[in-house]
């Protein structure tokens, strides 16, 4: 990527900033539009149109970034918040009610289906073996009984990217919905709703979208959603058509107007360019640390990784606590350390941060 671009980034001033996975960098445009609001808060005190204008903008943004119509979006507060919304909307009248997730979704995708009453003795969870799951298991676990499939697009310990088209393809065979969590690849993985035979997708807008907490946005296709009525609700949502009757109370403004703006750049720098420019970048990665004898935890199989690339590491947490310290930005996860580029990283970055982990290994 440019310099023009990295400028964009103050951040990367006095960081080496790898742990895009956990929290992305404010753009300094992002960072004009929050003081926008701001100042708005501060000037008038209060003005609710310009702020429900920004989050349609931002709606919109985020419906051009995968492919949907606007009118298939809700916003909602978190990830979580959109599975539990989904779990609550199905109708009683439904002859099929297994759910079936991975061990590769994040954590909240069970606590969300395991804490439905409706849904207990109904849910199975589908095993990774080395890291990995094949066609073959989802095959073995989805059934005319299942109502609803639930997987990541990027797992998001190992980076390892699912193959959602053959997933959706085998999942509509057996008459089961697609609910992809893409909170690891929303901003750097090209997404396409239709193409992909995606029925649902969730993401939040903090991490490689470059926004903040507060607000996420939650993809269901318009056939779907006329089956559903969600159990969360609330005075935005309630009579509305469409996805929008997922939408619940006032949502986080301040996160609308980040998302917008946000958005807006991934898009002007087109998410295409973003994937092949992390490609070389996580290949490389993978690459260098392995060279310099770190172990790479997850598939190695480079044409299934993503750039996130983590390394198995018995003091993980220690070591990113001790790089921290030095400017050095990474995040740990059980006994793996994480090194999460975006498209403002470069090869020095990763050499910087992997040889900084090795010194301390020694
Ligand atoms: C893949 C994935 N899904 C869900 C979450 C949690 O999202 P939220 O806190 O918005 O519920 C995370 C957070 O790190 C994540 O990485």
């Amino acid at each position: 990527m440019n310099e023009e671009i990295i400028s964009q980034f103050p951040t990367l001033n006095n960081r080496n900033y790898l742990a895009s996975c956990s929290q992305g960098l404010l753009p300094a445009g992002t960072s004009s539009a929050m003081t926008a609001y701001h100042e708005e808060l501060l000037t008038n005190g209060t003005n609710w149109d310009a702020a429900m204008e920004m989050l349609e903008k931002a709606r919109e943004s985020f419906a051009g970034l995968i492919g949907a119509d606007t009118d298939e979006i809700a916003v909602v507060s978190s990830v979580s918040h959109a599975i539990s919304a989904v779990a609550t909307a199905f109708p009683d009248s439904l002859t099929r009610d297994e759910i079936i997730f991975t061990d590769l979704d994040f954590p909240t995708v069970a606590d969300v289906w395991f804490s439905q009453a409706r849904f207990q003795g109904k849910l199975h969870v589908i095993p990774a073996e080395q890291g990995e799951i094949s066609l073959e298991s989802f095959e073995k676990y989805i059934n005319e009984k299942t109502l609803l499939t639930s997987i990541p697009h990027v797992h998001y310990k190992s980076g390892l990217r699912m193959d959602i088209r053959e997933i959706a393809e085998m999942a509509h065979r057996y008459g089961s919905l697609l609910f992809v969590d893409a909170y690891q690849s929303a901003g750097h993985c090209p997404i396409h709703v239709k193409e992909m035979g995606i029925d649902f997708l969730t993401t939040g807008t903090r991490k490689y979208l470059l926004g903040i907490p507060g607000i996420a946005f939650l993809y269901i296709n318009k056939e779907t959603t006329e089956k559903l009525q969600p159990g969360i609700t609330g005075w935005l949502g309630k009579g509305k058509i469409g996805a929008r009757k997922f939408d619940t109370g006032t949502p986080s403004f301040i996160s609308a107007y980040t998302a917008r703006a946000s958005l807006d750049l991934i898009q002007s720098v087109g998410v295409h360019r973003i994937a092949a420019y992390l490609k070389e970048l996580g290949v490389y990665t993978v690459q260098y640390g392995c060279e310099k004898g770190l172990r790479l935890y997850g598939t190695e199989q480079l044409e299934n990784r993503t750039s996130l690339t983590a390394f198995a590491h018995p003091q993980a947490a220690e070591v990113v606590r001790k790089l921290q310290n030095k400017g050095v930005v990474l995040t740990a996860k059980d006994n793996i350390i994480r090194i999460a580029p975006h498209f403002y990283n470069t090869r020095q970055d990763i050499e910087r941060a992997i040889d900084e982990i090795v010194l301390l290994s020694e």
